[in-house]
């Protein structure tokens, strides 16, 4: 069984207090700090861009996961590996050029994963699996967090759990993981999980709680002990 991570959204984060919460939530046990990048054109709102990403990068020595929802992404992946990311995804939706895109991001020595949409079959993935390191399935429909989970995406999980079995793959749910759900969603397959709202709401002060709760549940379907 590959690892099992917790991957706190800063898009859920109090932008005003963004590095302290950054700083809050590694301290209350994030395993990797997931960043949301919106464009207004791909998905309907805007987050941030790598100039924030490098602003919080220093405060910790955890891994960073790049979430691109913009399209075009080749042009900006150079600044996000500037700005300090440890691995990129980009939408198989979000230009023709999927394999040029995932070789864009490995040829820095990053890990590159493609993210599908609800409505995205994983055969978008098929001519590519040489090439990647991480699947992200979308749970929500991409654009907002504090939406609810789509059940209908646990069957896509096991799917591509089945298509990358003995390769060095992560797959990663994204959207309204919450401790309700990530039994489930780990059992389909999935071993980052991705968590905003879930984490986030409440503050600083819920943070650790929030995390175990997510890592309790989850790693019980797993048969492990927290
Ligand atoms: C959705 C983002 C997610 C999301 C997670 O477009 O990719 O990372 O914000 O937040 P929650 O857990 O609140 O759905
Ligand atoms: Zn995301």
């Amino acid at each position: 069984m590959r690892e099992l991570k917790i991957l706190p959204s800063i898009l859920s984060a109090d932008f005003a207090r963004l590095g302290e919460d950054v700083r809050a939530v590694v301290a209350a046990g994030a395993d990797i700090i997931h960043v949301d990048v919106m464009d207004g054109h791909f998905v309907p709102n805007i987050s941030f861009g790598a100039g924030v990403m490098k602003s919080i990068r220093a405060l910790t020595d955890r891994p960073f996961d790049v979430h691109l929802m913009i399209s075009p992404a080749d042009p900006f992946i150079d600044d996000f590996v500037a700005a300090g990311a440890n691995m990129i995804t980009v939408h198989a939706e979000a230009g023709p050029h999927l394999h040029r895109s995932v070789q864009r991001i490995r040829a820095h020595g990053l890990r590159a994963g493609v993210a599908l949409n609800p409505g995205t079959s994983e055969t978008a993935i098929e001519y590519v699996l040489d090439d990647i390191d991480l699947v992200l399935v979308m749970t929500v429909d991409p654009g907002f967090g504090g939406q609810r989970f789509l059940r209908s995406q646990l069957d896509k999980i096991r799917r591509v759990r089945d298509m990358c079995a003995g390769r060095d793959i992560d797959i990663e749910a994204d959207g309204g993981v919450d401790a309700s759900v990530a039994g489930e969603t780990v059992a389909a397959g999935a071993n980052f999980l991705v968590a905003g709202s879930s984490i986030f709401a409440g503050g600083a002060p819920d943070f650790a709680r929030n995390i175990a709760d997510l890592r309790k549940a989850a790693m019980s379907a797993r048969g492990e002990i927290a």
